[in-house]
């Protein structure tokens, strides 16, 4: 019968960032954060605090991921805009996420996953 199709195909596409469509799929994981969270100390926490992007994700809340990364690597470090290469600045969106309670998963978040993602806020 095609019920067992079925069920190997949703299967398939649960859980790995490569089928995700929201943040709330646990697109990231625990050690990305953590080099996330090195960088940001050094890039970005003298002028944001490490709660500052809880409410901007929020307001985020809906809208494309590949967007907000191309805001972020586009115009920051204010003082040296997109001065960090394309896999630094997507660790950091993840220790955000990390620092925003979104949902930690078993993969890397991946620079060709951000196209297909909408930012959902756990608080939204
Ligand atoms: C020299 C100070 C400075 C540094 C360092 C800095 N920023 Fe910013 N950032 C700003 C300012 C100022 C704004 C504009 C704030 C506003 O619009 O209220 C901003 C805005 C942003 C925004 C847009 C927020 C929104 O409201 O949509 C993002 C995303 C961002 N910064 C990310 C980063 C990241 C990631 C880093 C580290 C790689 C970083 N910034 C480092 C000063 C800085």
């Amino acid at each position: 019968m095609a019920g067992g199709t079925l069920i190997a195909a949703v299967a398939a596409q649960a859980g790995g960032s490569a089928a995700a469509t929201t943040t709330a799929e646990g697109v990231y994981d625990k050690n990305q954060a953590k080099s996330g969270e090195v960088l940001y100390e050094q890039h970005c926490l003298v002028c944001h605090d490490k709660n500052y992007f809880r409410p901007v994700l929020e307001r985020w809340n809906g809208q494309s991921l590949a967007v907000f990364f191309d805001v972020m690597a586009g115009s920051m470090p204010e003082s040296n805009p997109g001065g960090l290469l394309d896999d630094e600045y997507v660790d950091i969106l993840a220790y955000l996420f990390s620092r925003s309670r979104f949902p930690v998963g078993e993969g890397r978040l991946g620079l060709e996953d951000l196209d297909t993602l909408t930012i959902e806020h756990p608080e939204h």
